[in-house]
């Protein structure tokens, strides 16, 4: 008897809040697995820091909480995905998408240049666990890596572990911003959860790094999308 094999999935999504921890799991799965990750955050602030018309016209959103316009958003993307890195030896586009897309016209954008998502990762945490773990939050401007004061901290207070550059509080990890932030996830970002129930896998954010990294782990294993094992994830973040 012959078993059908699930298509392996190439183009995958991280899905969550603001702080859900995207942007730690994405880093842990390039330093294990080297996928490319694509986080239109680390984008934007790139462009922020080097002062590109980009930049200059997303500073005033991000700073503010709210999302950057679609039409923006769109064409970074539609750009980024070109580079050799989203290429798969089979010639087919792969990628860790974090942080995009972030609106149903940004899906819409997906879809029409045939680049959905074959699987979504949905980190759910509750709101009541986002302010204290943005507000304690520490980014390297350097490689983009998320630390925390008190779940994550560097191993010299205020440096980054893997690229030694002085750790920054992010201008939108302010109270209000955060806020902001999360309002305009639930009304915005959230019917991508429906719009994606069929390729979405929900995982608990609110477990500890490890025990997220790990599920995360099994579930793009289980979907084809990587060959390692688990058990190695683990320690990536203890
Ligand atoms: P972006 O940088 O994407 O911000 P975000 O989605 O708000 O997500 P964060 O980076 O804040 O959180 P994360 O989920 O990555 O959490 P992390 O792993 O760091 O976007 C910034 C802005 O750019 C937006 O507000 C918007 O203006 C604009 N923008 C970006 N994309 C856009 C788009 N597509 N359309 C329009 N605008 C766009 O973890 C958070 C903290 O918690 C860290 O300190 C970490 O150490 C800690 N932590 C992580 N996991 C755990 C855990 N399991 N237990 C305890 N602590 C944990």
């Amino acid at each position: 008897m012959s078993s059908v094999q699930p298509k392996p999935a190439n183009r995958i999504i991280l899905l969550g809040a603001p702080g859900a921890g995207k942007g730690t799991v994405a880093k842990a799965l390039v330093d294990l697995f080297g996928l490319s990750h694509l986080s239109t955050g680390d984008m934007l602030r790139a462009a922020v820091a080097a002062g590109t018309p980009l930049g200059v016209q997303a500073k005033g959103f991000m700073d503010a909480g709210a999302l950057v316009p679609d039409e923006l958003m769109v064409g970074l993307i539609a750009d980024r995905v070109q580079q050799p890195d989203c290429k798969g030896s089979t010639g087919l586009v792969r990628f860790l998408l974090d942080g995009f897309p972030r609106t149903l016209p940004q899906a819409d954008a997906l879809d029409q240049s045939q680049l959905g998502p074959d699987l979504v990762v949905y980190l759910e945490v509750d709101d009541s666990v986002i302010v204290d773990r943005l507000c304690g939050r520490r980014t390297c401007p350097g490689c983009g890596s998320p630390f925390h004061i008190h779940f994550a901290a560097p191993k010299v207070p205020g440096i980054c572990d893997r690229c030694g550059t002085a750790l920054v509080h992010r201008s939108d990890d302010q109270e209000d911003a955060i806020r902001k932030r999360l309002e305009a996830f639930h009304r915005q970002t959230g019917p991508l959860v429906g719009r994606y129930a069929s390729c979405l896998v929900k995982i608990d954010g609110a477990l500890a790094p490890a025990d997220v990294l790990t599920q995360v782990v099994s579930t793009l294993r289980s979907r084809g999308a990587i060959a390692d094992d688990a058990t190695q994830a683990a320690s990536a973040v203890s």
